[in-house]
């Protein structure tokens, strides 16, 4: 029996920063940006939305119709809204499942969402009726004039799996690699991740290679076996150092860097989206790849910080096509609003609530969910009453 992904969307914010105008900003040549980092816009956050609201807003094109039959929701994230109470329930509720729901918020950087997918896989292994939601929904944040600042973004994806998927059929074998590291991390009192960043990009390379070395143990294949590659995308150009170095552990050069392109068009735009962050990617893979995929081979690099890898791999299912929800990705990604400096300033500033206070948000999402504010600690969310969809 197949298991996999049956369905997959995303969902960013509703407004965008160019990374010229940050460029400007910060004095820097911009080239730094679009070339040496490879990235042209990031997402930002309304004062309205959150990563509850971006990943509602990823599944309710999958599960509209389906809310009584989704019998587990694994909620991925690192930018957690609370210490307790898991981001999926507020989503199961927004979404209207069926209280019959097991729910649950995991992490670990990066890398939770790739847990989430392969737990759901374990869940419909063992009984084959079962639909799982999977979500992972984060908002990227870093010091202002940091050098990460320009690695910033949001996003989410929702994916439902199956047993028979339509979409991506997921195979038995991965190769991990775990290590005890100091890369990138935030402590419960900061509201912005720490990050060594050339060495987290050291790290990320070391740990390709090993998962790498793990999944040809395990799985008996070569690179040749795959013809696509995701890799966990923080900024577009990591993709390539990343392709480059598993070229060089293979003592080949194909496939060439170049084949990346395709599922690197979205990420350019909306930066990084930490858990969602792959699987972006891979929706940029099904969306804009020019040849048809069905039966070919796609490898994916999951990468979480401090740190946790896996290398997996997947068959794309004939008939995919018919599946796809290309058309809300990009309607969505042309839709944002472009915000300038000060607008760009001020959002990150709301962003973040510690000070305990009760807050009403000004209405910005054009998605079909809000955050609407806090009161008496509270976190509170509602219908877009405003959106078109
Ligand atoms: N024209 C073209 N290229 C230029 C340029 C110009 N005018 N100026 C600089 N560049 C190039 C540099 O040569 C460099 O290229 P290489 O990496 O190929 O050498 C690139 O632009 C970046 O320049 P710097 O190395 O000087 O950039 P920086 O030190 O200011 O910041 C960064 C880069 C370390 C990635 C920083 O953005 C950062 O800390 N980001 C957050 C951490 C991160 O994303 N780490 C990735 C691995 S960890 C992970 O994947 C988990 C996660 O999601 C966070």
């Amino acid at each position: 029996m197949q298991i996999g992904i049956d369905r997959i969307h995303f969902a960013t914010a509703s407004q965008a920063f160019d990374l010229k105008d940050l460029a400007e900003a910060r004095s820097v040549d911009p080239d730094k940006y679009t070339i040496g980092i490879g990235q042209d816009k990031m997402s930002m956050a309304g004062e309205d939305e959150d990563i509850v609201t971006l990943g509602a807003n990823a599944a309710l094109p999958i599960v509209e119709g389906h809310e009584g039959s989704i019998d587990a929701l694994l909620f991925a994230t690192e930018s957690s809204v609370d210490q307790s109470k898991s981001a999926g329930v507020h989503v199961h509720e927004l979404l209207g499942l069926n209280s019959r729901c097991r729910v649950v918020e995991l992490k670990h950087a990066c890398y939770s969402g790739t847990a989430a997918l392969q737990m759901a896989v374990g869940m419909v292994a063992r009984n084959p009726k079962q639909s799982v939601l999977v979500i992972a929904s984060d908002i990227a944040r870093y010091e202002l004039e940091s050098p990460g600042e320009s690695t910033q973004g949001c996003g989410a994806v929702a994916m439902l799996v199956k047993a028979n998927p339509s979409i991506l059929a997921i195979e038995p074998d991965s190769g991990l690699h775990t290590q005890d590291v100091m890369d990138f991390w935030r402590p419960n009192y900061s509201d912005t991740a720490m990050v060594d960043g050339k060495y987290s990009a050291k790290v990320y390379l070391d740990s390709l290679k090993h998962a790498w070395l793990h999944f040809q143990e395990v799985s008996g294949m070569v690179i040749s076996d795959i013809q696509h590659f995701c890799y966990h995308l923080p900024f577009t150009k990591m993709a390539e150092k990343a392709h480059a170095r598993l070229l060089k552990v293979n003592k080949t050069d194909h496939p060439k860097i170049e084949s990346l392109k395709a599922t690197l068009q979205y990420n350019r735009i909306v930066g990084n989206s930490y858990t969602a962050s792959l699987y972006i990617g891979f929706c940029s893979l099904l969306d804009n790849a020019k040849e048809d995929l069905a039966n070919q081979r796609v490898g994916f690099f999951s990468y979480g910080s401090g740190c946790v890898a896996e290398f997996f791999s997947g068959l794309i299912q004939p008939g995919y096509k018919e599946r796809l929800l290309t058309e809300s990705h990009q309607n969505a990604l042309s839709a944002r609003r472009t915000i300038d400096y000060p607008e760009y300033l001020a959002l990150y500033k709301t962003q973040h609530h510690s000070d305990g206070q009760d807050f009403e948000s000004r209405p910005m999402t054009q998605g079909q969910f809000r955050f609407s504010g806090i009161k008496d600690h509270k976190r509170l969310y509602e219908r877009n009453e405003s959106s078109e969809g």
